[in-house]
This record gives structure tokens, sequence and C-alpha cells, in this order.
């Protein structure tokens, strides 16, 4: 077993198939103008791929990089630190995302592209936690809700680790801990 044994709450196929309904509802939705892809990496990465593979007309995916800081009051800050000179001007922007937390991610994102002179900036986005919701956003595609649980997992992390796992998973440090020792006590 390569990962801890995490529950899993959406496996790779259920993904796949979700990816396939979105991809539609966007052509639908966004013909006979095809929208500017923008994912928000890293961890929408691979939610990306799956559109643009499945989105018709071979559209590029343009990447942005947001960082949030947790302020002295709870108002964290959202910094773009990359993409933020997308030329967006006069295009539908849609935003591709992995999860929808605090909603403060895509507030900042589609404040900032809509100031640029994008004509809209629409949001898809495979999670979405209502319940921890702060600022308010509208999710125009959206895969799945999910409580207020972390997730792994098809490109999210937890420092940088599990992004890879091929499943959405929920993750729980006992088991994490059960997967190490019993790691450690086989090399020893
Ligand atoms: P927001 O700005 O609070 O909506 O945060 C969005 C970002 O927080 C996502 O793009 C993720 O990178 C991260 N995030 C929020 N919840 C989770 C989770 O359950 N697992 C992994 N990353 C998460």
């Amino acid at each position: 077993m390569k990962f801890p044994a995490f529950k899993v709450l959406f496996p790779n196929e259920l993904i796949l198939r979700r990816a396939q309904e979105l991809a539609r509802q966007i052509h639908v939705a966004t013909a006979p103008e095809p929208p500017m892809l923008v994912a928000v990496i890293e961890g929408a990465r691979p939610f990306a791929r799956l559109l643009q593979k499945f989105v018709p007309g071979s559209l590029p995916v343009h990447e942005v990089r947001a960082q949030s800081y947790a302020g002295t009051q709870s108002s964290g800050k959202v910094t773009i630190t990359t993409g933020a000179d997308l030329p967006v001007r006069g295009r539908h922007v849609l935003l591709l995302e992995d999860i929808v937390d605090t909603g403060r991610t895509i507030a900042a994102l589609q404040e900032h592209f809509l100031a640029k002179g994008a004509r809209s900036c629409r949001v898809a986005s495979l999670l979405s936690k209502p319940s921890r919701r702060v600022v308010p956003v509208t999710i125009d595609f959206l895969g799945f809700e999910i409580p207020d649980e972390f997730v792994l997992g098809f490109g999210m992390d937890l420092d940088g680790r599990y992004r890879e796992l091929p499943d959405v998973v929920v993750y729980d440090a006992a088991v994490e801990r059960e997967f190490q020792a019993q790691a450690t006590a086989t090399q020893a």
C-alpha cells in the first residue's frame, strides 16, 4: 500500500464522470464564444486538465497562483503571485479551482480580473465547502459539495503531500500516523 488508507470521498472514476458533465454544461453555457480557462495552481491542475480534455475546442489553460495570508484580524489577504497580468481584457474568463473554502481566493481573483477588463469571470470548482464560506461567491459549475472536512488528492495537498492520490480522500492524522509507523516497522 503506497498511501495511508484514508476514507475515499470521491473515487477517480466518479471525478472523471462529473468532469465530463461539467464540461458539457460549460460548453452549452459559454457557446458560441469559448471562455479563457484560468486554473488556480497548484491544486486545480488535474481538474483543469480534465476540463480541457472534455470541453470541445482544445482551449489552452492559463495559470494563476494565489497565496492567502491570515491577517492580524481573521480577514485573510490574498496575493496573486503568478498570472496577475494575464491578457483578460474583453475576454470571458472561467476560473478553474480545486476547492472553494472561505471563498476569499476566488473572490479576490474575480475582483482582480474584472478590474483588468474581463467581460465576465465565472467559476468552475471541483469541490465546495459551503459551511466554511466567509465571502459569498457564486460557483457557476460545481462538481460536488462537501461538509467541513479537510480533503486531499486529485491535486489537493497537505504541505505538498498526497497531491498525486487519484481519488479525493478525507485527511485523518491517526490513519497517517498508523501508516508511518507500519512503514518504519517494515524498514527495521
Ligand atoms: P479559500 O480562499 O479559503 O476559498 O481557499 C481556497 C484554497 O484553500 C484552495 O484552493 C485550497 O488550496 C485550499 N483548501 C481549502 N480547503 C482545503 C482542503 O480541504 N484540502 C486541501 N486544500 C484546501
